[in-house]
Formats: structure tokens, sequence, C-alpha cells
């Protein structure tokens, strides 16, 4: 058989979990050699709430990268009443801090620090706003009255175009999409994008629920139906500039995920390439992979394209992959619904 390659700059991640102690060093090494970059969310037991902890998270993080690997860990702070005008201004000449991460109290994992009521920041948009910082939402409402799966469609409707509407040209990247009604809503916005990851691509809430219930595809925002999945798959492979990768690689242990009341979150990084790749081989549109994949996060970021290239290539047959990593606290599953991966990067 002819070899099939597949050549392009290195990607990016632009929304990533690494934990930290034992869980990062275990993570870590799974985006540092997959990605030329990744956007490092802020949602830490004890989050990351200014540059000061910013900056000893990113440390941290460069400490545990090998000698001879190109990779530039960009950070997020999280939003909260902590975080003043003067520290904002800061960020927006910070060589490596690139977003302020708005989470919705309560929406997921450590979030009880997150925002109730987001008038109380306005003070801080309108800075952001000004001086181009970009503000990064979890958009989901958490009231118990609105339905698990229009907790993304009500945000958009009772909070995201309100702040929209105050604050025009603030840079917004709204996370992990999840809807057909989504992605027609950032297309008609001017200053909003959107990451999308590798699950909301590949499976959906059948998939999740219909033949048992698979708590290794609970995510929030949880998978929504399969008309969804196609709306963000053809957002995606269609090569325009507001959709890039952000797998949200959120690793939990088994034992807090299988439970009888489980965490959301689906650990992804290690085959989040390949396993894109076939999503856009099978689509035929391997020639639009590099836009979603490291050029469009760069370009709405504002920032330089990265220079160096990898090269993928396709096997034969079905290549041995990893299905879980281990730690004292028990072994983490690796997302893969497929099951067969046939690419590779070529060393
Ligand atoms: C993330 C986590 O576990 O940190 N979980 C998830 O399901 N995506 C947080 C988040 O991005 O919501
Ligand atoms: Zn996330």
């Amino acid at each position: 058989m002819e070899k099939i390659f597949l050549d392009i700059l290195r990607p990016d991640d632009w929304h990533v979990h690494l934990r930290e102690g034992e869980i990062l060093s275990s993570v870590l090494p799974f985006t540092y050699e997959n990605f030329r970059s990744a956007l490092i969310m802020p949602n830490l037991d004890a989050p990351i709430t200014n540059i000061s902890l910013a900056e000893n998270y990113y440390n941290e993080i460069r400490k545990q990268i090998p000698r001879g690997i190109e990779f530039t860990p960009n950070m997020t702070l999280y939003l909260t009443n902590d975080l003043s005008k003067n520290e904002i201004e800061k960020v927006s000449n910070h060589e490596y801090i690139k977003a302020i991460k708005m989470y919705p109290k309560g929406a997921t994992t450590n979030s009880d620090l997150g925002i109730s009521d987001f008038k109380d920041f306005h003070h801080l948009f309108e800075v952001m706003e000004e001086s181009g910082v970009i503000l990064s939402i979890h958009g989901e409402v958490t009231d118990e009255k609105v339905d698990v799966f229009e907790r993304e469609s009500v945000f958009i409707e009772e909070v995201l175009t309100k702040i929209i509407e105050q604050f025009p040209n603030l840079k917004i990247v709204l996370e992990h999409i999840t809807s057909a009604d989504t992605v027609k809503f950032v297309n008609e916005q001017s200053m909003v994008a959107a990451t999308i990851t590798i699950h909301h691509l590949m499976v959906n809430r059948n998939i999740m629920l219909s033949k048992g219930i698979r708590p290794d595809f609970y995510c929030a925002p949880i998978l929504k139906t399969e008309y969804d999945r196609r709306a963000l798959v053809q957002a995606a492979i269609s090569g325009n500039g507001k959709f890039f990768l952000g797998t949200d690689s959120a690793p939990h242990v088994a034992g807090k995920k299988i439970a009888s009341c489980g965490c959301a979150g689906i650990f992804s990084s290690p085959l989040a390439i390949p396993l894109l790749i076939q999503l856009f081989e099978e689509h035929s549109s391997l020639e639009k992979i590099e836009l979603f994949m490291s050029r469009n996060g760069r370009a709405f970021y504002g920032l330089r394209q990265h220079k160096d290239r990898v090269r993928y290539v396709k096997r034969s047959k079905s290549i041995e992959v990893i299905k879980d990593i281990k730690t004292s606290e028990g072994k983490i599953t690796v997302f893969n619904p497929n099951g067969e991966i046939y690419w590779e990067k070529e060393n």
C-alpha cells in the first residue's frame, strides 16, 4: 500500500485541564508530545485566581517539560471578585497569560468560586474590552429549574447576549460548544469564536445513554443529539476561523467517574489528534484540519503562527493504543470511542 501522510503545523489545544500533583505529571506528557501549545484551565482545587498563582502554576508545568521539547503552556485566570482592573491590564501585556475564564457558580468541576451574577463583573469586562483581553466562557446556566440539555442555550439567551450587547468589542471564546443552535449563534457574532472538543464531534447523548450508561462519555456541557453533533462536525471541517480545537481533556480517576455521583470530564489528550484526523478523513476534509487544529485559534488569540511542523502517517492496520493511565488514586480512561486507530505521529 502506498504510504499516506499528513504534514501540518504542530497543533494547539485551546482548552485543557492538567490538574496538579501526580495527575499533572501523569497527563502532561500527552499534551506536550502532541501539541505545540495549550491553554491551561484554572479550575484547580484551589483555583488560579490571580497572576501570581498563574505564574507559579506555569513554573510547575514548565519544570516538567523535558529539554528539547518545544511546548508553550498558555495560562488562564479564574474570574472572581479578587481580580482587579490593574491585574487585568497586566494580563493584556503578559507573556503567557492569555485569557480570563468565567465559570458560572456550580457549573462544573471546582466551580464553587464561579460567578452568580455577571453584572458584578461589568467593571472588569470594560477593562478587558479596552485592553483586548479575551474572556473565555463556560457557557451554561446552573439554575436547577433549567433542564440540563438546555443549559447552554439558556445561557446564550439570558447571559451571553447581554454581555455582547453591553461590551460589543469584548473578544469572547465560547468554550466546548455543543449544539447546532450554538454554531449558528457563534457564526452571527463578530467578536465570538468557539472551541470544539473531540468528544462533542464524535459521540452523542444516545451513545452515552441508550445501551447502558457510559460514565466515560459524561462531561459538561452534556452531549447533545446526533443532529447537533453533525452541525459541530460541519463547523470544524469548514475551516471557518471562528472554530478551533479545545479538547477539554479533563482527567478524573475511575473511582470518581464510575460512582453513584460521578464527575463530569473526559480524558482525551492521548488520542485526540489521531481521532480528529480520522474524523476529517471520513469527511474528505483533511485539507482543512490544519486550520481547525493549528491556525484558527492562534489567529483569534492574535498570536504568531508556529513554524514547526509534524508528520502523521496512516498505517494499513489499526495500531496498539493506550487504553488508560494508572495513578496511585486509580486509573484514568483514555477517550477512544472507535477502538481502531490508524494514524500516528511519525518520529
Ligand atoms: C471539566 C473538569 O473536570 O475540569 N469537566 C468537564 O466535564 N468538561 C470542567 C469543564 O470544562 O467543564
Ligand atoms: Zn474544561
